[in-house]
């Protein structure tokens, strides 16, 4: 039921052609962006919208990103774009930028949650845009089961969907492997609402500061703004326990937790640039981009490995890291041990 269409080797014209008559049919196609895999379907059909809702099992009060290919397509789902939504999409679409705008007439209240704002993006994918071109706006939240961590390989999103939607777009592994920048230009300041692949600094350069919403670093609150922040996130199975802090204390804190843990029967992963003489190892890469490409990666992986407890070592908060250290954390359920 689940047709898998291979275009590891770029955009196929003629595949596209058919994964896009799913999207127009109403149908489910998961696909890759430079970010994560989405799991789509037409915007601007409420019942198809539907469905993404109750594949992914998803809270229907926490909206959808809606993905565009030409900026023109913002006019038809925006019903006022403010002065720095037009600077940043200039400066950084296609990309992982999402604006929040007020929501135009046109758009189904399932896509926004209800509410009267709609979020939008232009993915930097050729695939990604290929389709949309080929289709129509795509509403695509990530494409795992709600509350696991987001696909950035095809076989994630066989892992979570195989049997329960129409196809998934093969493209290969996602470049930035975190989702995008979510951020709020419908309040009298722009507020960032989720840090992501499009590092903070970047958009302050462009419109100035940017408040950072309190459930970005602190712990879970129950939000209107944005109502995905109240939900669990981003957990595997194993229990993750993050360690942040100076270097030398986080190194040694880790050697001991994994001692500890080890010694009381559970095994052991960890994820971060050293074994620390854990059952199982995922090397994260030094490089923020190497952290944040692998991260998602690295938590389906090692609970694929059967462990109990993933000891995840922290990364300062800047440029790609804030988007990290908050994936992280909401992955821990927020057992954060600073040191
Ligand atoms: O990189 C990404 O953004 C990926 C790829 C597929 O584009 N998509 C993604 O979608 O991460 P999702 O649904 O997993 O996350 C969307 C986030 C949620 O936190 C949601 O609450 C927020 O964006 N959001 C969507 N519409 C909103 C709105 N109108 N107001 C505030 N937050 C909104
Ligand atoms: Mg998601």
């Amino acid at each position: 039921m689940t047709v898998v269409i291979n275009m590891r080797d770029g955009v196929d014209e003629r595949k596209i052609k058919v994964a896009a008559r799913f999207i127009l049919e109403g149908k489910l196609v998961a696909f890759p962006t430079e970010t994560v895999y989405g799991l789509g379907a037409d915007a601007l059909n409420a019942s198809a919208v539907r469905r993404i809702f109750e594949a992914k099992g998803r809270p229907a009060d926490n909206p959808l990103i809606v993905h565009i290919a030409e900026f023109s397509d913002l006019e038809r789902l925006a019903r006022e774009i403010p002065r720095e939504a037009k600077l940043l999409a200039k400066r950084f679409w296609p990309g992982p930028l999402t604006m929040v705008l007020p929501k135009a007439e046109e758009v189904p209240d399932v896509t926004t949650g209800g509410l009267d704002t709609v979020a939008v993006r232009m993915p930097a994918h050729p695939i990604a845009l290929a389709l949309i071109r080929a289709s129509t706006p795509i509403a695509a939240p990530s494409a795992n089961i709600s509350g696991k961590p987001s696909p950035t390989l095809a076989e994630h999103v066989v892992d979570d969907f195989y049997g329960r939607i129409e196809a998934i777009i093969d493209g290969g592994e996602t470049k930035v492997g975190v989702e995008s920048t979510v951020i709020d230009l419908t309040s009298e300041s722009p507020i960032l609402l989720r840090p992501g692949g499009l590092p903070l600094e970047e958009i302050e350069r462009v419109i100035g500061e940017v408040k950072i919403h309190p459930a970005v670093i602190g712990k879970m609150v129950d939000v209107a703004r944005s109502p995905g922040m109240k939900y669990r996130h981003y957990s595997p199975e194993a229990q993750v326990i993050v360690v942040e802090g100076e270097r030398e204390r986080v190194r040694r804190k880790i050697a001991q937790l994994v001692e500890e843990y080890r010694s009381k029967g559970y095994r052991v992963g960890v994820m971060g640039t050293e074994e620390y003489g854990a059952d199982e190892f995922f090397n994260l890469g030094r490089s923020e981009e190497e952290v944040a490409r692998n991260l998602f990666k690295a938590l389906r992986e090692l609970d694929k490995r059967g462990v109990d407890v993933i000891i995840a070592e922290g990364v300062e908060e800047r440029g790609l890291g804030l988007a990290v250290m908050n994936r992280l954390r909401k992955a821990s359920g927020y057992r954060v041990i600073r040191v």
